[in-house]
């Protein structure tokens, strides 16, 4: 079974492709931290084609090592840069072949990201398409920073999430769109619990449809 978890930032689509993999029994990848690392590996650059050249570099060179830092990954900061580097078609191509083996993995898998329904896995069993209105999410993403001891300017973090969003919205090698096929769960209004069972009825109702239908 693959499931397909995509959604904007802070949508919370990480801590529930989290239960999900646990409640199942599979192996989870968080998408977001292979271009997190890319534009960590690049840094505070311009835009242009120094840039770019060196975040394709980044991307084809990429491998376990650099997911470690995960305080530094997980910065909003580096949150900016993934969007920038993510932008650039050759870097999307140099990751895709990491994300389709794992998804492929006999085992099955949960992916969560921007378009693993659309173009990494537009074949998965679930897809689910996590939404949070921008205030929501902006306030989950400070509270986790500050958990971890990380001042935080509120001001600051909703741009750096609205200029997140509109980068991504309008990438055109992105597909970051809701499939055609996956399940719509606002999370607004749902604790971490209440979207995993809702997230679970999806995945099982989904599951049961499929089942009798390939029955039949
Ligand atoms: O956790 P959060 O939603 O804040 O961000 P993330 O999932 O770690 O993704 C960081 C950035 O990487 C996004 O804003 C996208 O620009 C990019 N990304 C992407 O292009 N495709 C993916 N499958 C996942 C992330
Ligand atoms: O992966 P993504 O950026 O979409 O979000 P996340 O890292 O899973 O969630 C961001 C923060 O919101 C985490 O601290 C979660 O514990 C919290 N959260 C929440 O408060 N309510 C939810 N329904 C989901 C997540």
């Amino acid at each position: 079974m693959i499931i397909a978890v995509d959604g904007p930032a802070a949508s919370g689509k990480g801590t529930l492709a989290t239960g999900l993999a646990r409640h199942y029994g599979l192996p989870h990848l968080d998408t977001g931290l292979l271009y997190r690392a890319v534009g960590l590996a690049v840094g505070e650059r311009e835009d242009g084609p120094e840039f770019e050249r060196a975040a394709i570099a980044a991307a084809r060179a990429l491998d376990a090592a650099h997911l470690s830092d995960i305080e530094a990954l997980t910065s909003a900061e580096t949150g900016v840069l993934a969007s920038r580097v993510a932008v650039i078609a050759e870097v999307r191509a140099a990751l895709f072949a990491f994300q389709r083996d794992f998804a492929t993995q006999p085992s099955g898998a949960v992916l969560d990201g921007r378009d693993i329904g659309t173009k990494i896995c537009p074949d998965a069993d679930v897809k689910l398409f996590i939404q949070a209105d921008s205030k929501a999410r902006m306030e989950r993403r400070a509270k986790q920073l500050e958990q971890r001891g990380v001042l935080v300017d509120r001001y600051a973090l909703y741009h750096q999430i609205e200029e997140r969003d509109a980068r991504d919205m309008l990438n055109p090698h992105g597909g970051f769109y809701k499939a055609d096929d996956a399940h719509l769960l606002d999370t607004t209004l749902l604790d971490i619990e209440a979207a995993l069972r809702a997230a679970i009825e999806i995945v099982d109702r989904t599951m049961a449809l499929k089942a009798g239908g390939d029955a039949s």
